[in-house]
């Protein structure tokens, strides 16, 4: 490829995941609780959503809540628990109308009855749809995604069916969430922060990642427009030279 043809193919992600962060200095910027700031973060959901489906992104893994989460003091993990129900309750109905496959990743099990309920609903209904994936994380973290699929290939191992020998990176991702997924290519972090606060790590390997100061509930369709221009113009090369990969 020349340099001319180079500059014309622009990348466009397949897989897009989202650590929507910066909810609770978006609040207190404004006087307000932390809180607040969970609650505007909504828009912020919305935004993306809409934005997938226009732009034909095949999978969008927003992180909801880290397994970290949960050592925020209560009432705040009590309103984002909360948040998560009515926004269940008030979404799916759409996300289904609009062909999208809702799934969760991360160990529902913390969550109380009534949450694990609207989640397998969720996910039973929009089973069957083929256009977009929202991924939500949920309780989700990335050393406990990997520890899972060791732990699954361990019991193997021990029960006589596979050799250690035998394993490989394809075999271990398998294990993982995001195994039936297409690549990550892009991870993009709103408010400010340059970290990946335990997401999607054995995901991220080879993902391009972006990072902005906006604060989530201002994430909006320009705000990924953005990231996407942003992402358009790199070139990935996966080890290898600029000439090898043009
Ligand atoms: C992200 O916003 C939402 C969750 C982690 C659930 P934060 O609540 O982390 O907002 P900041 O980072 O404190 O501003
Ligand atoms: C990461 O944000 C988790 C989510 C966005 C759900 P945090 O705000 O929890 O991350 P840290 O604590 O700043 O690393
Ligand atoms: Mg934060």
């Amino acid at each position: 490829m020349n340099s001319e043809s180079q500059s014309t193919s622009k990348l466009v992600p397949q897989h897009v995941a989202i650590i929507m962060d910066g909810n609770g200095r978006w609040a207190k910027k404004k006087g307000k609780i932390r809180t607040f700031g969970h609650r505007a973060g909504v828009k912020g959901v919305r935004a993306s959503v809409s934005f997938s489906l226009k732009n034909n992104i095949k999978v969008l893994t927003l992180f909801a809540f880290s397994s970290e989460n949960w050592n925020r003091p209560q009432e705040e993990v009590g309103v984002l628990m909360e948040l998560f129900k009515m926004v269940l309750s008030s979404e799916v109905k759409k996300l289904h109308k609009n062909n999208v496959k809702l799934r969760v990743i991360g160990d529902t099990s913390r969550f109380d009855k009534k949450l694990v309920a609207q989640i397998q609903d969720a996910e039973a209904l929009t089973e069957n749809n083929d256009g977009l994936i929202l991924n939500i994380a949920a309780n989700y973290g990335g050393r406990w995604d990997i520890l899972n699929a060791t732990k699954a290939l361990a019991e193997q191992v021990k029960e006589g069916s596979l050799e250690c020998e035998q394993i490989d990176e394809a075999m271990l991702n398998r294990y993982t969430c995001c195994a039936d997924l297409p690549e990550l290519d892009l991870l993009i972090r709103t408010g400010g922060e340059t970290r990946i606060s335990n997401f999607l790590l054995w995901q991220v390997a080879y993902a391009e990642l972006y990072f902005t100061d906006t604060y989530w509930p201002d994430f909006n369709e320009d705000a990924f427009q953005l990231a996407i221009d942003n992402f358009a113009d790199r070139q990935r090369r996966y080890g290898m030279t600029g000439e090898q990969v043009s």
